[in-house]
């Protein structure tokens, strides 16, 4: 039932140049992929997104900001992922349930479980099939970022960020689903996006999921 692909790791990986890099390998291939953000996606998720991100909101409690990022994740699952999933169509997520457990769980101390259980409620259960972690130095990614002084997040102190990349690199090696694939984002835009084409073409294919999936007016 159609292939959800997520984008995760430290800030300025380029997680969002690559969906948007991803958009267009698939646009030519004729592939009818819905391309969506978290926090976001939804009127009501980018209204929440806001607040979450505003350096105004600097007193923000954690249990809060772990809410916030689950109300904005219910709405985008239950009104925009979970529909276009059953329609057999390929999703790619610009950040998941995964950044809630590492910035949430881990890096603000709430605990990994609890979110979980918070992502099972927010998610109905739903996990990717494939999450491309983009890792890198975070000195090095902070430093890639304009204007990281206007953002709650960016503009966190570097050791919280050395947590955040320890924390996804934990969670990946943890895991025994096979889902995660941890790409070096320290190089050029081309390498990386090469990288990232062949790794989601292969999974597409090697998961036997092509044939199902929605391909523009066509199909496999
Ligand atoms: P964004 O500008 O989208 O950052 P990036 O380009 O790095 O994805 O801002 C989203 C911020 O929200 C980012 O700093 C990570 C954080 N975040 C969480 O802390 N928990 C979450 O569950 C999600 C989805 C994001």
């Amino acid at each position: 039932m159609g292939f959800l692909i997520t984008f995760e790791g430290p800030e300025g990986g380029g997680k969002t140049t690559l969906a948007s890099d991803l958009k267009e390998h698939f646009i030519q291939l004729g592939i009818d992929a819905l391309f969506v953000r978290e926090p976001g996606g939804t009127a009501i998720g980018e209204q929440i997104r806001t607040i979450l991100k505003d350096c105004k909101n600097r007193d923000m409690d954690c249990m809060t900001e772990a809410l916030l990022f689950q109300a904005a994740r219910s709405q985008i699952c239950r009104s925009v992922i979970s529909p276009a999933l059953k329609d057999n169509r390929i999703v790619v997520l610009d950040r998941f349930r995964d950044s809630s457990v590492v910035y949430q769980g881990i890096a603000r101390g709430l605990g990994k479980d609890m979110i979980e259980k918070l992502n099972e409620i927010s998610t109905g259960g739903l996990l990717p099939d494939l999450t491309i972690l983009l890792d890198l130095d975070p000195e090095v990614g902070i430093s890639r970022i304009k204007n990281a002084a206007d953002d709650r997040f960016d503009s966190e102190e570097i050791a919280f960020h050395k947590k955040v990349r320890d924390a996804y690199l934990g969670l990946m090696s943890e895991d025994t689903s096979g889902r995660w694939v941890k790409i070096d984002a320290d190089r050029s835009r081309d390498k990386v996006r090469d990288d990232v084409f062949k790794i989601v073409d292969e999974k597409l294919k090697s998961a036997g999921l092509i044939e199902g999936v929605r391909l523009g007016k066509e199909r496999f």
